[in-house]
């Protein structure tokens, strides 16, 4: 283990505490400061710097939190989270994993099977396959394949590296980092430049105390503004610790997703729900995105390329609002987009979660996402499809569709031509032609106008034989060579 003398640069903050490769440390820095600087910056090299923007995976450091007395570790993005959200974490670096025994397993591994060249991915990697074994996760390729779906190599290739990590799962090994003794000193969050409120009271009272301060949740679309625009955030309120946010509550008929559920979360809770929405979690981001990226930033974020808002479209979910002063109200989801990037969100108001109607997730649903890479990459377009019915004839139907016009948008058009039809090769033409005349799709860097809409019409028509049993859904697998 390298001992580090760590500097603080910010004096008008209060120190948080945390710590860092198995030593307590006390920071001071501005609200804007990434994990990445501070480390790098007190000598901890090892974790590099590729695209600042959460794409690469260079930066991959592992976070343990300590859960009910367990000690839970999860994949950052260190390049776009602030070090202030990390108040009472134990970060752990590429420094931090060998001991006086030896390598970890996931370094031991990828020595053994060659996965590394010119080495700058290396680090990164080593923490993602690092953090699975430290969680005990199955040696399963799709869980290998999932932890590493945020890192990136130019030179190895894959197959050397998801060997390494499959080895390194099968492994025995028992870890000296699991010990709940590292968060002895770090119990109370920071109340610094990062106000990082533990309910939603101390929410409100923060939003009034700093009015002017910005919301940060994951920090996944935020934290880009930063590294990318270079702007400059005096403080920042995390609602990502809010305990009412991070809940998912259960009435007879409704799901109630607190605005901070991460995507990882999410993928849990839906598991034995909604298979389809897990197929579109598990193509969202990549892993360290989905351990930070909540659902409340994707709505706020008002981006027409967001992937969840179709979703929420088909199952007819409610947004919940709540301003400073507690005063709330449910806006639907298709009412809540106003125009591009412009959502219904007062400057005072915060989204505290979704409630979408149980009887939704009976429907046949289908959730599409087409991107450039089938991992870590923003959709071009996004369809989802939501059909009930004896599967050749339609009784009810809903489709939106996302990345085809400046907001989320929802089909009523097509939806009312599909009712009470029985699906065949002219039901199938007669509507591909409608979504053509009735979407207009926009062009930019990701697709042309005429790709978005040729995908529209495939994705539409795709469902509709998924649902009639025409055709299966496709399924993607990486087989290793023995
Ligand atoms: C590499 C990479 C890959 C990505 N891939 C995808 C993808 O495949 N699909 C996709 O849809 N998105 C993707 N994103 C975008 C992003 O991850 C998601 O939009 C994510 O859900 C944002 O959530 P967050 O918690 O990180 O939001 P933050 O970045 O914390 O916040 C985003 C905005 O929402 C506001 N906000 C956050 N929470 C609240 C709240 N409770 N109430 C009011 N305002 C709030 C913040 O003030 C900010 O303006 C990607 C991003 C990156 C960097
Ligand atoms: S530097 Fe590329 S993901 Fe952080
Ligand atoms: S070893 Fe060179 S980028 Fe992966």
């Amino acid at each position: 283990m390298i001992t580090v003398n760590y500097h603080k640069t910010c004096p008008n903050g209060q120190d948080l505490k945390l710590v860092i490769n198995e030593q307590a440390v006390e920071v001071n820095e501005s609200a804007d400061t990434t994990a990445l600087q501070y480390l790098r910056s007190n000598g901890l090299t090892g974790t590099k710097e590729g695209c600042a923007s959460g794409d690469c995976g260079a930066c991959t450091v592992m976070v343990g939190e300590l859960n009910g007395g367990k000690v839970q570790f999860k994949t950052v993005n260190s390049c776009i989270v602030p070090i202030g959200q990390l108040a009472g974490m134990h970060i752990v670096t590429a420094e931090g994993l060998a001991d006086q025994s030896g390598l970890h397993p996931a370094q031991d591994e990828m020595v053994a099977c060659h996965g590394s060249q010119c080495g700058f991915c290396t680090p990164g990697f080593v923490m993602s396959l690092a953090a699975m074994v430290e969680n005990g996760d199955p040696a399963k390729i799709e869980t290998v394949q999932q932890g590493i779906s945020g890192n990136l190599c130019r030179c190895t290739g894959y197959r050397p590296i998801v060997q390494a990590g499959m080895n390194a799962l099968g492994r025995d090994y028992e870890s000296r980092l699991q010990d709940p003794a590292f968060f002895k000193d770090t119990k109370s969050p920071s109340q610094g430049n990062v106000q990082q409120p533990l309910n939603e009271s101390a929410l409100r009272e923060a939003m009034v105390q700093y009015p002017k301060a910005s919301l940060i949740a994951g920090g996944t679309d935020l934290m880009l503004e930063v590294t990318q625009r270079y702007q400059h955030f005096e403080r920042l309120i995390d609602v990502s610790r809010v305990m009412e946010l991070r809940s998912i509550t259960e009435t007879q008929d409704t799901y109630c997703i607190g605005a901070s559920v991460t995507y990882t979360e999410l993928e849990r809770f839906f598991a034995q729900r909604s298979q389809s929405l897990v197929s579109l979690l598990h193509r969202l981001g990549s892993r360290q995105i989905r351990n930070c990226g909540t659902i409340g930033g994707n709505l706020a974020n008002g981006s027409p390329i967001a992937d969840m808002p179709p979703v929420l479209i088909c199952w007819g979910a409610t947004v919940e609002l709540c301003t400073s002063s507690g005063q709330t109200r449910g806006v639907s989801i298709n009412e809540f987009y106003r125009g591009y990037r412009q959502t219904v969100l007062q400057a005072d108001e915060y989204i505290a979660g979704i409630r979408i109607p149980k009887r939704s997730l009976d429907s046949f649903a289908r959730f599409y996402k087409s991107s450039k890479r089938i991992e870590d990459d923003i959709s071009s377009v996004m369809g989802a499809f939501l059909f009930q019915g004896d599967g050749s004839e339609i009784t009810a139907a809903r489709i939106a569709f996302g990345g085809m016009a400046a907001t989320p948008v929802s089909l009523p058009g097509i939806e009312d031509i599909l009712v009470g039809k029985t699906i065949n090769k002219r039901l199938l033409s007669e509507v591909g032609e409608a979504i053509g005349e009735m979407m207009s799709p926009m062009t930019d860097v990701r697709a042309s106008a005429e790709y978005r809409a040729a995908m529209a019409r495939s994705m539409l028509e795709r469902a509709l034989n998924e649902f009639s049993g025409v055709s299966k859904p496709l399924v993607m697998e990486l087989k290793l060579h023995a």
